[in-house]
């Protein structure tokens, strides 16, 4: 037992974890001969043949449908983008509800903003971290349109209960599942649980292509809305002939060639990488949970969990101490990964703060000075966001939830034993702590 490298003791460990470094001679060459065919991007804002992108764009959303099972896939700059895509694409407005996740990366709550529509929180489930469907009930009024569910840190939502409710209510289910690509709920992929679906490929994710989203959906109509708002709606509405022009103020959320020739690359690795995950998590969560304080996450029956993050409930009374004084120890026990250093130890205590706790909500400002769309002449009724409304989200922030990435695919058995040791260490001194 020795002393604790907080207090002065030798580290478990100084050499950086292995970077999570996906992208290969594979991509390489793809990049090369998109560069080589001077075609960066295709797309053209008006209704015209290119409309719908390039070889590479048109390849990726064939090749994507594909392998999730679904009928259109449409390629963003972002998943934030696709989230932008998929609201208004329901044709939610001024004067509607959507009942989102505080427990979220933000834009997964302000994709109903954009079209000026209220975020209304509702609270997570305890074990599973997702939008708890018992919640979501309590939420619903008449001005509600959509429920925007996220199978956070690669779980995925609880779709049978909640896919119910929206029917009984006639709400449309966003999915988010920008941290859980490949991953099974019984039969069906995650992403493709809902009304719509969005992925993300930026830096941190599963794959990646730098930046980029991808939205799922079966429905030929949202399909076609979506691949409207992505590339300048206005402007092409009349010419190619759309009669219905709610949400039609368009963007430039295309997504460019070298991204999915890369994605296209990316998806052949998703399901190995993916495996890897669980893989390791499976290994390192067998020994974590010999600590007593921690449990590590549980996985819903009949689904499968993609692991963006690991999981660990930290128990106060058992280890006589706050979550955040343990973190600290364990932290100071280990090194950052390479490649992403100066994000310092990827052990962290809670996730982000509860989203209606951001200035935004609290201030109730979102759009000019008057409070729209909180509080403007359409909003159905003047929603809360005191601290409070969701209070398994809060205890789990403030003082349950341990979150790590020590558990990507490249992180040898000898790179997951320093991560147990680590925790076993500062288990085994806690004392020291108190
Ligand atoms: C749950 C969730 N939703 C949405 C996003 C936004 O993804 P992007 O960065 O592709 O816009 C992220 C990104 O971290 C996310 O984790």
């Amino acid at each position: 037992m020795s002393k604790l490298a907080l207090f002065g003791g030798p580290k478990v460990r100084t050499k950086l974890f292995p970077a999570y470094r996906t992208i290969g001679r594979e991509e390489e060459v793809a990049v090369i001969d998109v560069v080589r065919s001077g075609v960066l991007s295709r797309f053209v804002g008006g209704w015209h043949p290119d409309f719908y992108g390039g070889p590479q764009v048109k390849a990726l959303e064939e090749e994507w449908a594909r392998h999730f099972g679904v009928k259109h896939a449409i390629t963003v700059n972002s998943a934030t983008s696709g989230l932008y895509c998929a609201v208004g694409a329901i044709g939610a407005g001024p004067g509607d509800e959507i009942i989102v996740s505080p427990y979220t990366m933000s834009a997964s709550a302000t994709a109903a903003l954009i079209f000026n529509s209220v975020p209304v929180f509702a609270d997570i489930e305890e074990h599973y971290l997702c939008l708890s469907a018992e919640s979501i009930e309590e939420r619903i009024t008449e001005a509600t349109r959509a429920v925007i569910v996220v199978d956070i840190f690669g779980q995925p939502y609880d779709a049978e209960k909640i896919n119910a409710i929206a029917k009984k209510h006639d709400l449309w289910v966003i999915e988010d599942a920008a941290q859980a690509p490949n991953v099974k709920y019984k039969d069906r992929f995650a992403g493709t649980l809902g009304d719509i679906g969005v992925f993300s490929l930026n830096y941190h994710k599963h794959i990646h292509a730098g930046e980029g989203g991808i939205i799922v959906t079966n429905h030929d109509d949202l399909a076609e809305k979506m691949r409207l708002i992505r590339n300048h709606a206005e402007a092409v509405v009349e010419d190619k002939g759309v009669t219905d022009v709610v949400n039609m103020v368009g963007f430039n959320f295309r997504m460019n060639e070298i991204e999915a020739a890369i994605t296209r690359e990316q998806l052949k690795k998703l399901p190995y990488l993916v495996k890897q995950r669980q893989e390791n998590v499976s290994y390192l969560a067998a020994k974590l949970s010999q600590i007593p304080c921690l449990e590590p996450a549980r996985v819903r029956p009949g689904c499968e969990h993609a692991f963006y993050m690991h999981i660990l409930k930290f128990d106060s009374e058992v280890a006589g101490m706050h979550r955040n004084r343990f973190v600290e120890a364990v932290k100071a026990e280990l090194p950052p990964i390479e490649l992403r250093e100066t994000e310092g130890v990827k052990v962290v205590a809670g996730y982000v703060k509860p989203l209606y706790l951001q200035p935004m909500f609290q201030q109730k400002i979102a759009y000019g000075r008057n409070g729209c769309p909180f509080k403007c002449g359409h909003a159905f009724r003047d929603v809360c966001y005191d601290r409070g409304i969701c209070p398994v989200c809060e205890r789990m922030h403030f003082d349950e939830l341990i979150n790590h990435e020590l558990m990507r695919p490249f992180m040898s058995q000898q790179d997951l034993d320093d991560v147990f040791a680590a925790f076993q260490k500062v288990w085994e001194n806690r004392s020291d702590l108190f």
